[in-house]
């Protein structure tokens, strides 16, 4: 009989997993289900110190159905995205024994128990900043720890892509290759790691949140409608993306910035022209977007060579790169010189993340913003606009690891004697 007698013990498992910003972008499916692409996708994982979610999965006999909360509010599990994740690491579970608590689990009996799951982003999940592809990479991750499933990261990640195709980046830290794979049940489309998040530790990545009242067009119907009516998407992913994929991963295995930041802002710049070529047209990026393309080509042209990069996903955030920490803090200077905060906001709730950049940028108040001169790559006689409020905020992060084991009991999200959230 399953666990004995005591039938009210609750065992938990608590993970964090980064998210992840492609510099190759992954845009078009062909199979909607399985989510399958139909190209070869690289990414950066970003420091979960400052971006990531968290997630405690809980398995006890006492819970009478799977049941998830997302930032403290219930969500349904009933869509096929947690349904596949779900049954796919059920359908690899293997038996536990704590000894301690005296709770043994066989095989079998993961398919009858029940789960409670809650997950929190340390971002705001409104800022638009790929969410998803966190929270999948983390349910995954920690399911696959409690149910005590044995397969490597790889076979994880092929299950978290399942949840969203980003999300399979997820299981790595570092720079990371999605592969599309061939096969039509979608095992060999997973992610590899490409190199660790030591290997490029100079870089830091600066993003924009860009303040923004429309309602955007999803990846998934976006994607969609640009497989269906985009001739460009299909020359794209045919021709143009297996090349860069090559040229961006011996960029990053040589360090090379310039290609790399080459790349990524002509992949980005061709990512939104596909959604431009979709009928009827996709814009992702605003006025502001395409306002830090111009500061930044501006910059890099001026310099000889480029000193950051840029990209944009389906939303109107930047997300810069910049070469090293001397780059980023000039960097932060232009941002702020271009988009200061509105009046009387405090410089700690505009600028967040690693704030030493903002210490190394040396702009401490309102004040120091009004007094920053006007970067030396904009024409004199031009007088220099500055756009305020245009920026919500921005965060300062880096590369950084992939998905770990919270240890720690307090840190977990739902209680340990009720398996219901804290
Ligand atoms: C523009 O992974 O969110 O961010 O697979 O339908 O869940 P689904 O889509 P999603 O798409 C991400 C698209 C992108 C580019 C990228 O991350 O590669």
């Amino acid at each position: 009989e399953m666990a004995g007698k005591q039938q009210n013990w609750v065992l938990m498992v608590t993970a964090q997993s980064p998210t992840n910003i492609a510099v190759i972008k992954y845009w078009g499916k062909r199979d909607e289900t399985l989510i399958l692409p139909i190209n070869d996708s690289i990414s950066v994982t970003l420091d979960p110190e400052h971006l990531c979610t968290t997630t405690t999965v809980a398995v006890s006999p006492s819970f009478d159905k799977d049941r998830m909360w997302l930032n403290g509010k219930e969500i349904s599990l009933s869509g096929g995205r947690y349904q596949n994740c779900l049954r796919e690491i059920r359908g690899r579970a293997s038996s536990i024994e704590d000894e301690e608590k005296g709770i043994r689990i066989q095989k079998q009996d993961w398919e009858k128990l029940h789960l409670h799951i809650a997950s929190y982003n340390n971002f705001p999940t409104a800022a638009g900043l790929a969410s998803s592809a966190a929270g999948f990479a983390c349910l995954v991750f920690a399911l696959a720890k409690l149910m005590n499933v044995k397969e490597d990261q790889g076979k994880l990640s092929a299950i978290a892509r399942q949840g969203s195709g980003s999300a399979c980046r997820s299981l790595y830290g570092g720079f990371v290759k999605w592969v599309m794979g061939n096969d039509v049940n979608g095992s060999d489309s997973t992610a590899i790691q490409l190199a660790s998040e030591t290997h490029w530790d100079d870089l830091v990545i600066i993003i924009a949140v860009v303040s923004s009242r429309q309602k955007e067009t999803s990846s998934t119907s976006g994607m969609r409608e640009s497989v269906e009516t985009s001739a460009l998407l299909h020359h794209r992913s045919k021709e143009v993306v297996p090349k860069r994929i090559l040229q961006m991963e011996e960029a990053i295995r040589t360090r090379d910035f310039p290609s790399f930041a080459r790349l990524a802002c002509v992949d980005s710049n061709q990512f939104h022209a596909v959604c431009l070529d979709t009928s009827p047209p996709i814009f992702y990026m605003n006025d502001t977007s395409h306002r830090i393309i111009n500061y930044m080509e501006k910059w890099n042209r001026f310099e000889g060579t480029p000193q950051v990069a840029y990209t944009f996903d389906a939303g109107p955030n930047a997300v810069l790169i910049a070469r090293n920490r001397e780059v980023a803090s000039l960097l932060l200077q232009r941002l702020l010189f271009f988009f200061p905060p509105l009046p009387d906001t405090d410089m700690d709730s505009y600028v967040l993340g690693d704030k030493t950049i903002l210490k190394d940028a040396g702009v401490k108040s309102m004040k120091d913003v009004e007094a920053l001169p006007s970067p030396p790559e904009l024409k004199d006689n031009v007088p220099s606009q500055r756009h305020a409020g245009d920026v919500s905020y921005f965060i300062c992060t880096r590369p950084g690891r992939g998905p770990v084991l919270l240890a720690d009991e307090s840190q977990a999200l739902l209680h340990p004697k009720t398996g219901l959230p804290k």
